[in-house]
């Protein structure tokens, strides 16, 4: 047996044990005729004396061990005299009598501690070594209780977890498939599933009813921090039920997940906010709840006081920083900079300072009156000591730029608090995006997502109207999940193909098996799918979901400790029947 214990377990109970533990040294110190070695294992890290007095030879060979040896040792527990409150077997250590070094190790590229000194680079390339440190894989830890509760919760609601098929054809999910070619069908491509979409609904035609599953799911857009192309749904499908039945189901789900693996409550219903307002008081179709700030529209305020920049936009909005009236003229100069940077895209920032003493002081002084900015104050429900930012253009482009500098603002002003979670559904969403540079719609959910039948008859006439029984689950900003009712009609779904561009031919090709699925006898569904990645983070707090996956891809798409994507060798290629030619190499 190599060990009796872990690393994380002994207690003052266990004083005067023999014990046998076997780790890897975190570090150790010399101190007069005493060695201290910290072992640690997954469960912990104990304490190891070896005795200069006691025994001399012992004691040698612990002075030369090295950080991340492996090693087994024996010994009896003894309680410490100097304790360590901050770990859990502080109170304890280990008087070792014998010692084997199961494995010598290198000198580790970065320190094994949770503030470590290696850069990303370097720890994503020896990502193993990376995950052997506490906060890490605390992460994975958590991830697993995650997988775990879900399926606990999901089971005794009488979903089935069904595993499906990994190499299939094209999902429409609005990014790029990554393919994989069949050497058994020359010249032909599978496509790895963006999400088994296509695959869920199959399965509620075959009378499945409840489905779900943990699954990998496969996307080549560009990398964000809560982007990966390969991630993890918890992909669930539900029949004969309404858009009321499947929030209320998976509402219940993300309650549970609060309350089992973070201990927090949430007694009332989570809000429901369709899009439309989410666009109009948070210029988002995820806007993080946990601070107000909402947008105010200004235009008819401050129109008419020859001031051309507001006068000539579409859009005037503002929001009102609470306590921010003392901000510098630098603050504000670095404010206004944010909101021109290119990805943020305003040309300026007008702002109102109501001072404590009740006086307004604008940067547009020379256009509006005292009394003009009182009434747009007043529009803003701003209180003295608040700062009031503006700023014009045309509709969508502002509200986006107004969002991110609301965005900009919680942050500053610490309102936007991990240990705080605003959960809410976002409905309603737009059945179609209209696409300026392609002039054409495209689906804004997926093409399988059902209109509301009182927008139905909207189909023919104004397509951009039409509103979808679709849905978000939003969590601080971040859009944890989404789906919705289906079409269960393959006529309807026809049409759906049709408003989307594609002729019939292509449809069939497509989706054929969809569709002729239907004629079978499908019953009304629906659904959605959460990220798993993404849920794990917002629990752990983490600001990006690489550090709750094990071994993640770099934001090149590459993952640098597996050295991959590389090039194949010219017998594989042979074999596929393929020939690679790089069309305009860099
Ligand atoms: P959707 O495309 O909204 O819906 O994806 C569902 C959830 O998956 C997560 N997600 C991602 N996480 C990490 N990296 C990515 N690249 C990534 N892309 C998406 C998000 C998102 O909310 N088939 C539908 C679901 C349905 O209609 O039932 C779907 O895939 O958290």
């Amino acid at each position: 047996m190599y060990r009796t214990n872990t690393c994380g377990e002994l207690r003052l109970a266990d004083v005067g044990k023999k014990v046998t533990l076997a780790g890897w040294i975190q570090r150790s110190r010399k101190m007069g005729g005493m060695t201290f070695v910290d072992l640690r294992d997954r469960f912990g890290i104990t304490q190891l004396v070896f005795n200069q007095e006691t025994n001399a030879e012992l004691c040698e060979q612990a002075n030369h061990l090295g950080r991340e040896f492996v090693i087994q040792i024996t010994g009896r527990v003894a309680e410490r005299s100097n304790k360590n409150t901050h770990i859990e077997t502080g109170e304890i250590e280990i008087l070792v009598d014998e010692l084997k070094v199961l494995n010598e190790a290198k000198t580790p590229p970065f320190t094994i501690e949770d503030n470590t000194d290696g850069g990303d680079d370097i720890r994503m390339k020896y990502r193993y070594l990376d995950l052997r440190r506490a906060n890490v894989r605390a992460n994975l830890e958590l991830r697993h209780k995650m997988a775990f509760e879900v399926r606990s919760y999901l089971d005794k609601l009488g979903f089935l977890e069904v595993e499906t098929p990994v190499l299939i054809g094209s999902t429409p999910e609005g990014a790029r498939d990554f393919v994989v070619p069949s050497r058994m069908n020359p010249g032909q491509f599978y496509a790895l599933p963006q999400s088994p979409q296509t695959l869920k609904q199959l399965l509620m035609v075959s009378g499945f009813d409840r489905y779900f599953q943990i699954v990998k799911c496969f996307r080549d857009e560009d990398l964000r921090a809560d982007r990966q192309p390969e991630f993890t749904q918890i992909d669930c499908e539900m029949s004969f039920v309404e858009q009321e039945d499947v929030l209320n189901t998976f509402e219940g789900l993300t309650k549970h997940l609060f309350k089992t693996l973070k201990s927090i409550e949430f007694d009332k219903p989570f809000i429901k906010m369709t899009w439309e307002d989410a666009m109009k008081y948070y210029g988002s179709d995820k806007p993080d709840m946990r601070f107000d700030m909402k947008f105010v529209e200004l235009k008819e305020v401050v129109s008419g006081r020859d001031f051309i920049v507001f006068d000539s936009a579409e859009y005037v909005g503002g929001i009102c920083a609470p306590q921010s009236a003392v901000y510098t003229r630098k603050q504000l100069d670095e404010l206004t900079d944010f909101v021109k940077r290119p990805q943020i895209g305003a040309k300026g920032l007008v702002y109102i300072r109501c001072n404590e003493d009740g006086t307004l002081k604008s940067s547009v002084d020379k256009f509006y009156s005292e009394d003009d900015l009182k009434r747009i104050a007043d529009e803003c429900k701003a209180n003295p000591g608040d700062l009031i930012l503006i700023l014009a253009g045309e509709k969508r482009k502002t509200q986006k730029a107004l969002c991110e500098l609301r965005l900009e603002m919680g942050e500053r002003l610490g309102l936007r608090d991990k240990n705080v979670f605003a959960p809410l559904w976002v409905v309603d969403f737009p059945l179609f995006e209209w696409d300026d540079e392609t002039e054409r719609f495209y689906a804004m959910h997926h093409p399988f997502t059902s209109p509301k039948p009182e927008d139905i008859e909207l189909l023919d006439t104004n397509p951009g109207a039409v509103r979808a029984n679709a849905y978000d689950m939003v969590i601080n900003g971040v859009e944890l999940g989404g789906g919705s009712i289906r079409i269960h009609d393959s006529e309807l779904q026809s049409k759906m193909f049709k408003l989307l561009g594609f002729t019939q031919e292509q449809a069939q090709a497509q989706f054929g098996f969809l569709m002729n699925a239907f004629k079978y006898g499908a019953p009304p569904h629906g659904g959605l799918a959460y990220g798993l990645d993404r849920f794990v983070a917002i629990f752990a707090g983490l600001d990006s979901i690489r550090d709750c996956i094990a071994f993640p891809k770099n934001t090149s798409g590459r993952d640098v400790m597996l050295d991959a994507p590389t090039k194949i060798s010219d017998e594989q290629l042979e074999e596929l029947h393929l020939k690679v030619e790089i069309k305009n190499p860099e």
